[in-house]
């Protein structure tokens, strides 16, 4: 059906582009065949996700409720990026992302004051990474540091099943939380 549309569509616009008059029609015409092109590839990822098996989507699923949450309860511009197909990844690794996921957008709500926030998900080679990346005032001076428990938590747990955890600035002058496990 959206094959139709787009196509029909697409018949609609070269008729009405030798109507010299009707530039505007034309416009309008080829943003609805644009929009009947995205619609139809995100039917497609849809698709592709509905038959992927569960623990190769569980990743993208749990990191996706985190966001939304934070979202729902912050005024923080929020976007997530998934930039590549993920490997599954065993439940516990999955979980240790998404709990370093949380406490990274956690930090962003209490230290940040950021207006957003990007969280993105892909996969390297030899693993699995979440990155949170804030555009906020950035970490505070070595000296003038407290010593919290929640990364230092992370760092722990991600540890345990061979991953890493690192803090870094952002590009936007905030922070930039990388939390990556072995696939
Ligand atoms: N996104 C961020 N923006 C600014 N500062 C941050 C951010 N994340 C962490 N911090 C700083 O790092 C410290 C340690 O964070 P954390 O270990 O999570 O402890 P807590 O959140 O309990 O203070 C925080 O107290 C804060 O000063
Ligand atoms: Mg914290």
């Amino acid at each position: 059906m959206l094959y139709t549309l787009g196509a029909g569509i697409r018949t609609l616009g070269a008729e009405v582009s030798s109507l010299a008059s009707v530039p505007h029609l034309k416009d309008k015409l080829q943003s609805l065949e644009e929009q009947a092109t995205e619609a139809a590839a995100m039917l497609r990822g849809s698709l592709r996700v509905l038959s992927a098996p569960p623990e190769q989507v569980a990743l993208g699923v749990a990191v996706r409720e985190d966001t939304r949450a934070f979202q729902e309860r912050t005024d923080v511009t929020t976007r997530m990026i998934t930039l590549t197909e993920l490997p599954s990844l065993p439940a516990s690794r999955v979980r240790v992302l998404s709990e370093a996921t949380r406490e990274a957008l956690l930090n962003v709500e209490k230290h940040a004051r950021a207006e957003s926030v990007v969280v993105t998900v892909f996969a390297v080679e030899d693993g699995v990474a979440v990155a949170v990346a804030d555009d906020g005032v950035g970490l505070p001076e070595e000296s003038s540091r407290q010593a919290g428990l929640g990364l230092a938590s992370i760092s722990d747990r991600l540890a345990r099943v061979g991953g890493t955890l690192t803090v870094s600035d952002s590009d936007d002058g905030g922070v930039s939380v990388q939390a990556w496990v072995p696939r």
